[in-house]
């Protein structure tokens, strides 16, 4: 097994690995002998182990899990290229997933103790996402499942955040569907209804930015560093969330959709008689926390809007990066307890993009073909897409149409 360590020192990006995780059990030797956490179990519809790929914004990572869920490595490289544009660059991304792939593959082999040819199925994220980074992640798991003569699932990246509640010992209680789902990341902002694998309406979204991109911008606009939102969060300490009046767009207004537009106009407002000169710092404590408790009122009313749409969801959880927002954490578990709503958020490492989640979706996936009556999947034809709607899932469990009928 080549040694990897020095393949990130210093390249693209920060590795994590080893992270403490109450899911993993981590065997140090490699070629380890079949046991309940490698041998397939088609019982379940799962082959074995799954090795899982994530490469659909600016994080690389692998993981490996058992049939049941339990993580047995996993490692995520955070590229550190872009923070010089305040912005992803695709084409950086892509290009730092290629060279970062193969190593980080074999390092997470290595750290699960096992070989390439213990791995009962490839996975890995396929859309939505950056087009460069998907076709660099998918191409490749398409292409180690090829060499290996195992199946391919190509996992729905939102998909994966939306099962990630359900990865066994995350939740206490478990997350048993219906449960409504708030995803904020960088990317992404929506309320969605999960109500099963594959079954899933999406009930409200934003319409202009995401929640994460809103929160840095907004750091920019303050001369804060890229990602902004945990800098602006750190700031915000310092400052009166009722200093500086802003707007709430679309609170009390029907349905569960967002806009983060006007709130980041009328804080650029504010900043305009300062021109490019510094601003004092209490006044940039006071914008950061009075925009950080705007978001966060208009969240909660979304989600009160959303749960009021989804009388029936059993939990609320949320994931994605902005999830690691204090503020925006206990509004939402007010919300939750107003509605005697059990709250979950999954710990920061599974919110943010990750691997993990990914073999989970890909488990269940198969889990449920299996309980379906329908073979194991094989997507291994499934082309990369930069768009890939939730609703489009349960096309796969839809059973082939007899043409001949
Ligand atoms: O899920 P994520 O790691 O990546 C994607 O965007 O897919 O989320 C990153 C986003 C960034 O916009 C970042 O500024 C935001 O999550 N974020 C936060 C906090 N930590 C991360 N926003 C507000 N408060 C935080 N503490
Ligand atoms: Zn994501």
């Amino acid at each position: 097994m080549m040694a990897v360590s020095s393949q990130f020192s210093g390249l693209t990006g920060t590795p994590h690995t080893a992270t403490p995780d109450p899911l993993a059990t981590n065997p140090t030797t490699s070629h380890a002998p079949q046991t309940s956490a490698t041998k397939p179990e088609q019982k379940s519809g799962v082959y074995g182990p799954v090795l899982a790929i994530e490469s659909s914004c600016d994080e690389t990572a692998c993981a490996i899990l058992s049939p049941d869920g339990t993580c047995l490595a996993q490692r995520v490289v955070s590229q550190d290229g872009h923070a010089d544009f305040g912005g992803v660059v695709p084409e950086i991304a892509a290009r730092a997933h290629l060279a970062l792939l193969p190593g980080l593959v074999q390092a997470t082999l290595h750290d699960a103790g096992l070989t390439a040819e213990q791995i009962g199925f490839v996975a890995a994220s396929t859309g939505p996402g950056l087009i460069g980074g998907l076709i660099v992640g998918a191409g490749f798991g398409k292409g180690l499942a090829l060499a290996l003569g195992k199946p391919f699932v190509a996992v729905n990246h939102v998909e994966a955040h939306a099962l990630t509640a359900r990865l066994p010992g995350l939740v206490a209680g478990g997350a048993p569907f219906p449960y409504l789902l708030l995803l904020v990341s960088g990317g992404h902002c929506q309320c969605i209804a999960v109500e099963g694998v594959g079954q899933y309406r999406k009930l409200g979204g934003t319409i202009d930015d995401a929640a994460g991109e809103a929160f840095d911008k907004v750091a920019k606009m303050l001369g804060l560093g890229w990602p902004g939102g945990p800098e602006l969060e750190k700031l915000a300490q310092e400052g009166d969330p009722k200093a500086i009046p802003l707007p709430r767009p679309l609170l009390g207004r029907a349905g569960c959709d967002f806009s983060f537009s006007g709130l980041k106009t009328a804080l650029s407002q504010k900043l305009a008689p300062y021109g490019h000169t510094a601003l004092p710092r209490q006044f940039a404590a006071d914008l950061a926390a009075s925009f950080q408790q705007a978001v966060a009122d208009v969240v909660a009313d979304r989600i009160e809007h959303a749960l009021n749409m989804m009388p029936e969801a059993q939990l609320l959880v949320c994931a994605g990066g902005v999830a690691a927002n204090k503020v925006l954490r206990a509004r939402l578990e007010e919300v939750a307890a107003a509605h005697s709503l059990r709250f979950a958020a999954p710990p920061l490492r599974l919110c943010t993009d990750n691997a993990v989640m990914v073999g989970w979706a890909a488990l269940e996936t198969c889990q449920e073909a299996a309980a379906r009556g329908l073979s194991h999947p094989d997507d291994s034809t499934t082309r990369p897409r930069p768009r890939w709607p939730l609703e489009d899932m349960a096309q796969r469990f839809t059973p082939p149409q007899d043409t001949l009928a």
